[in-house]
């Protein structure tokens, strides 16, 4: 049974009274961030019926908002997530070409992981900061104006953060 570790049950019970009496399921994305963190990068059907618990609402209430937000991961994804925009302005100037390098260089297709569990390919829509296109947020950060030198430096940046980090 997935349950909250006690120093994120905390946190939950502290972002629940954030919010008025009655309005508790505005406090919904935090938890789902909450527990994608807690529950190793992703939300299992049991992680997301464990949050409509907490907050007393329906498991649907809770899969409708999971699935339509890309910032949730549905299945297990790697160390490293790569979400490239695809979106019109990143498309005119070349994600197609960035998304189908970082496939060929990582030999997965998108949404997949590598075998060895450190990169996971993800498009998304509009980062909104076309201006600074074609781009990918990695993590809480954005890399900028991608090129296939750009990419190759950050798939040695992360394989070097992890060789590290073993
Ligand atoms: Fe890619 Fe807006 S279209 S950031």
């Amino acid at each position: 049974m997935v349950k909250f570790t006690d120093d994120k049950l905390a946190k939950a019970k502290e972002i629940i009274a954030r919010y008025p009496m009655g309005k508790h399921k505005s406090a919904l994305l935090p938890l789902l961030h909450l527990a994608q963190e807690n529950f190793g990068g992703w939300l299992s059907v049991e992680a997301m019926d464990y949050v409509a618990e907490i907050l007393n609402i329906e498991a649907i209430e809770v899969y409708e908002v999971a699935t339509f937000y890309s910032m949730y991961n549905l299945k297990p994804v790697g160390k490293f997530i790569f979400e490239v925009c695809q979106t019109g302005p990143c498309m005119l100037n070349g994600s197609d070409n960035i998304i189908d390098y970082i496939k060929q260089k990582l030999n997965i297709g998108v949404g997949e992981t590598t075998a060895d569990g450190l990169f996971t390919l993800k498009t998304v829509e509009c980062l909104g900061a076309c201006g600074y296109a074609p781009i990918m947020q990695f993590g809480k950060n954005y890399r900028e104006h991608l090129t296939k030198e750009r990419v190759d430096q950050l798939i040695e940046e992360c394989r070097n953060n992890a060789a590290t980090n073993n």
